[in-house]
């Protein structure tokens, strides 16, 4: 069980305008002024990570991007470096999403480059991984999770792992409106943990496994309590900002929970 702060990140996709997110970023941070118990980024598309930059430096909310590229600087037509992302401040990127690997045909192998490039700078990495349906159905989900973070780890050198988090989503409950059930996402982040471990048991334990996959402030209370789930990847209820809180509220609660059940005091 993690007495660590819950860690919150919002996935835009390819959501949001200059206006919109004016209107989002300032409800946020006027929402979380009086501060809170969780760790809260959000990662923006990438032409907005300098508005990101102007309405987040001043609050505890980190920002970073969807996507980053597996190269250094060069050649590269369309693609953002690390150091692009993080000469806007970014401190955080979402590496592996399901609609980079579905829609762009990223492998388990260049997801893994990317998340590597990314934790040789200085950036927090998301490192997403979760099954189709057919893949739940055929009964094979933690064959293929394992199989995604092990291209991942294989290459990870042990200090990287201070700066990854894993999110765990299921492609079947993204954007489906009904998150998994609560037992099936604590069996796959029970899987995870154990892979981190194997690596090196104390920093296994400690890096943030987050759940993603329609999280709705309904239900993020009940997956938050679960004993390996240290967090959040929020979607489509991120772009609505009374929503959003709700669902860091729900965050802040399930740490206090742990920390009053385990006898700590803040
Ligand atoms: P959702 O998306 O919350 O809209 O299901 C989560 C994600 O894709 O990161």
């Amino acid at each position: 069980m993690s007495h660590r702060p819950k860690l919150v990140v919002a996935n835009w996709k390819m959501h949001g305008s200059a206006t919109a997110n004016a209107a989002l970023l300032s409800a946020l941070t006027a929402g979380l002024a009086t501060g809170c118990r969780s760790e809260v980024a959000v990662c923006v598309p990438f032409p907005y990570l300098g508005q990101a930059r102007e309405f987040l430096s001043k609050s505890a909310i980190a920002w970073g991007a969807q996507d980053v590229s597996e190269h250094a600087p060069g050649a590269y037509t369309g693609d953002v470096s690390v150091e692009m992302l993080e000469d806007f401040g970014a401190s955080v990127v979402l590496v592996g999403h399901s609609e980079r690997r579905v829609f762009h045909a990223e492998s388990n192998e260049r997801a893994a480059a990317k998340a590597l490039r990314a934790l040789h700078g200085a950036l927090r990495v998301v490192f997403c991984v979760g099954e189709s349906l057919a893949e739940r159905q055929a009964g094979v989900t933690d064959r293929v999770v394992r199989g995604q973070l092990r291209a991942l780890l294989s290459g990870l050198m042990p200090q990287m792992m201070g700066q990854l988090v894993v999110a765990y989503e299921p492609v079947w409950a993204i954007g489906a409106g009904n998150a998994a059930k609560p037992e099936d996402v604590q069996e796959v982040h029970a899987v995870l943990r154990e892979q981190l471990q194997r690596v090196d048991a104390k920093m296994g334990s400690a890096c943030p496994l987050l759940y993603g996959g329609s999280v709705k402030k309904e239900t993020a209370a009940r997956l938050f309590e679960l004993p390996d789930v240290d967090g959040g990847l929020i979607g489509g209820a991120s772009l609505v900002a009374p929503e959003f809180l709700a669902i860091v509220a729900a965050a802040d609660a399930a740490c206090g929970d742990q920390v009053k059940a385990h006898g700590y005091s803040q």
